[in-house]
């Protein structure tokens, strides 16, 4: 598969013919805006029906937190300050994606985008859609700063609020930022239609702005974005494309960091407030942890996300495996096992929480299975071809 740098880049305003069809059967809100003929009414209709999710959105529990747990999370703001900004890098030392890509005012900057684009044609397709997929996942920014920012107990409530949890909030904002900033970069238009459709649509993850559930919810979701970003540079560096690994790696690291403040968080709450923080265990993973690019559409594929993740499974990216690993790995980092002094509820949540992996290693193998019988299908991603999936 070919990467080329965003046409803006290149200043070219020619579409892919792949485009066409899919701005016209999608009503995408820039072809409504593009079109004299249609009343303002219809527009608005229209774009109203473009942004709903195109998968049924469950009924959501809002606020369902009391006053005093809600001042327990403001009267850490000064353990957030000392434990967790910590783990934020310095703007002047962070890395950029400009660092990766070609300098357009360089001389050599059309030999470079061709040695780029040379170097990107040996990754097979099936490794960039995993890549394409992993990228996503890091779209949609001012959906993972609202889903922050609408949990009670540490979210912005002015817009400028100078809170430690609302420091950290904006600033893990930036560093996803340059996640997403790089794949926007380097995609086509074809993969941007994806990125519209997501950013207009809805995260779905049933936080009922709790923040007991957005820290395990992110605890795991950031390790589960460091093991797949770094098992995609894996894979690019066994094709030769080491500059791409080298990236994936940077963004990996940041994942990394990230794990570490959001668990750090959980383990605090595990000190402060065990059985509320084992019953919020215990219900993110009933409901399980979906990825935030789950609702991730294309304007075609409405079942785009789970195309992907049969990709991943099978190149073993991100899998039902790791998905287990994490758990387990969580479970012992917050040394579930050891919680005393719990309700008869909290032992419950204990004891289901600590089971569950060796509960859900018996679907490992099924998951597995299940991606090496998937059939062919088209990706938009990849236009003109189809992939096994
Ligand atoms: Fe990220
Ligand atoms: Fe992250």
């Amino acid at each position: 598969m070919v990467l080329k740098l965003n046409n803006m880049s290149f200043g070219s305003q020619k579409l892919p013919s792949v485009v066409v069809p899919i701005i016209a059967s999608s009503g995408s809100p820039k072809f409504f805006m593009a079109s004299p003929l249609r009343s303002a009414s219809k527009k608005v209709e229209n774009m109203k029906k473009t942004s709903m999710p195109h998968q049924e959105v469950q009924v959501q529990v809002t606020h369902s937190i009391p006053s005093q747990k809600i001042e327990m999370f403001k009267s850490l703001d000064k353990w957030v300050e000392d434990n967790i900004l910590i783990h934020l890098k310095p703007t002047e030392k962070s890395w950029q994606p400009q660092d990766f890509l070609p300098d357009s005012k360089s001389d050599g900057f059309y030999d470079q985008v061709k040695e780029l684009e040379e170097r990107a044609k040996e990754i097979p397709d099936d490794h960039f859609i995993a890549l394409v997929g992993d990228m996503i996942t890091e779209e949609a920014l001012p959906t993972y700063q609202a889903m922050l920012n609408i949990v009670d107990g540490i979210r912005d409530e002015t817009g400028v609020s100078h809170t430690s949890w609302t420091i950290w909030i904006r600033a893990w904002t930036v560093e996803e930022n340059r996640h997403d900033d790089l794949i926007v970069q380097l995609s086509e238009i074809v993969i941007e239609f994806t990125l519209l459709f997501l950013s207009e649509n809805v995260q779905d993850v049933k936080l009922e702005n709790k923040p007991f559930r957005i820290f395990i919810y992110t605890s795991f979701q950031e390790r589960a974005t460091f093991i797949s970003h770094n098992n995609t540079a894996k894979l690019v560096r066994e094709h030769g494309d080491t500059e791409l690994a080298k990236l994936c790696g940077f963004i990996a690291a940041d994942e990394k960091r990230h794990e570490t403040a959001y668990s750090k968080i959980i383990e605090k709450l595990f000190e402060i407030d065990p059985g509320e923080t084992v019953q919020a265990f215990v219900d993110m993973m009933r409901k399980k942890i979906t990825m935030p690019a789950y609702l991730m559409y294309d304007g075609r594929d409405g079942n785009l996300f789970n195309h992907f993740s049969i990709v991943a499974q099978r190149l073993r990216i991100y899998t039902t495996k790791d998905y287990i690993n994490i758990l387990e790995f969580l479970v012992g980092r917050w040394k579930v096992k050891d919680l005393t002094g719990l309700s008869t509820d909290g032992r419950k949540a204990q004891e289901f929480v600590c089971e569950l992996p060796s509960r859900l290693r018996k679907l490992e193998e099924k998951a597995q299975l299940a991606a090496k019988r998937a059939p062919t299908i088209p990706f938009s991603w990849i236009p003109d071809r189809e992939l096994k999936l």
